[in-house]
């Protein structure tokens, strides 16, 4: 892995050196980044699932991110289309965490507007914390087990947002990983809540439909900066913006 932005050199160690950056946490909400792989084209996912567009390098990245983060905030459309896991602790980021007083694996939190969850989702069973299913309309009768629940509804039908970020950070999250899918991820957009987004540009061709990192509601421009530009072997190129 190599840096382009800002100065070039060797990454010689993706968890620490994603770790040392500066992340100045809100009082009122954690700091909120967001990861995500697209071709050069755009697209997000083949045949409904984002693995192909990965390298390596993407994963290298991917999972980095994830050991460094509290929370792993993802649209339950994505937890059902990839079937979702819960996050386990990972040996290499066991003293970053500790140092920082974080638990040792982050918490899965998955953002539904109908809280539907069918029953043969592997983050139901296994290691690390329970996850917490934040849902806009009262639950179906039944909710499996090993799943806490937050009703949390905002005025237009989903899931409020802020509300949902300030209740994590008053639990004690301070850094939230959202990995999508499109859907969640532009309505964090829309609502200024991402502070840092990583992109991941595989060198592959797509086409078709599934195109649009912020998915296909409103438009809202936003300007970004760039704080990051790395290179792997395979040509994949990873970015991460800021605010301006
Ligand atoms: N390339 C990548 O990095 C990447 C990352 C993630 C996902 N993907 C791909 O993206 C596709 C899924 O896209 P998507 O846009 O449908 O994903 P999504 O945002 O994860 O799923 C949409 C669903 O999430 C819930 N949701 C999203 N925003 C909400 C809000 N503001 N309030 C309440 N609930 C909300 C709703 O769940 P309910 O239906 O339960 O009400 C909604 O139906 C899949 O093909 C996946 O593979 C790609």
């Amino acid at each position: 892995m190599h840096q382009l932005v800002p100065e070039p050199g060797p990454v010689l160690d993706v968890l620490t050196s994603l770790a040392d950056d500066n992340r100045p946490v809100p009082a009122d909400r954690p700091w909120v980044m967001a990861n995500m792989v697209m071709s050069i084209d755009g697209a997000f996912a083949v045949d409904g699932r984002s693995g192909a567009l990965g390298t390596p390098g993407d994963r290298t990245v991917f999972h980095a991110l994830r050991a460094l983060a509290d929370v792993i905030l993802v649209g339950a459309g994505t937890a059902r289309d990839e079937h979702y896991r819960r996050p386990v602790a990972v040996a290499d980021a066991a003293a970053i965490r500790r140092e920082r007083g974080q638990e040792p694996a982050a918490r899965l939190v998955l953002v539904s507007r109908r809280g539907l969850i069918p029953d043969d989702q592997p983050f139901l069973t296994g290691d690390g914390p329970d996850p917490l299913l934040v849902h806009a309309q009262p639950l179906p009768a039944v909710v499996p087990a090993r799943v806490d629940t937050l009703e949390c509804p905002d005025a237009a039908g989903g899931v409020d947002l802020p509300a949902l970020l300030g209740h994590l950070r008053s639990n004690g999250a301070r850094l939230v990983l959202c990995e999508g899918g499109p859907g969640l991820l532009g309505e964090l957009h829309r609502q200024d809540l991402v502070d840092e987004l990583f992109v991941t540009v595989s060198p592959r061709l797509v086409g078709g439909r599934s195109v649009g990192l912020l998915g296909s509601g409103p438009a809202l421009l936003r300007a970004r900066r760039l704080h990051r530009l790395w290179r792997d072997e395979d040509d994949a190129l990873f970015s991460s913006y800021r605010r301006p």
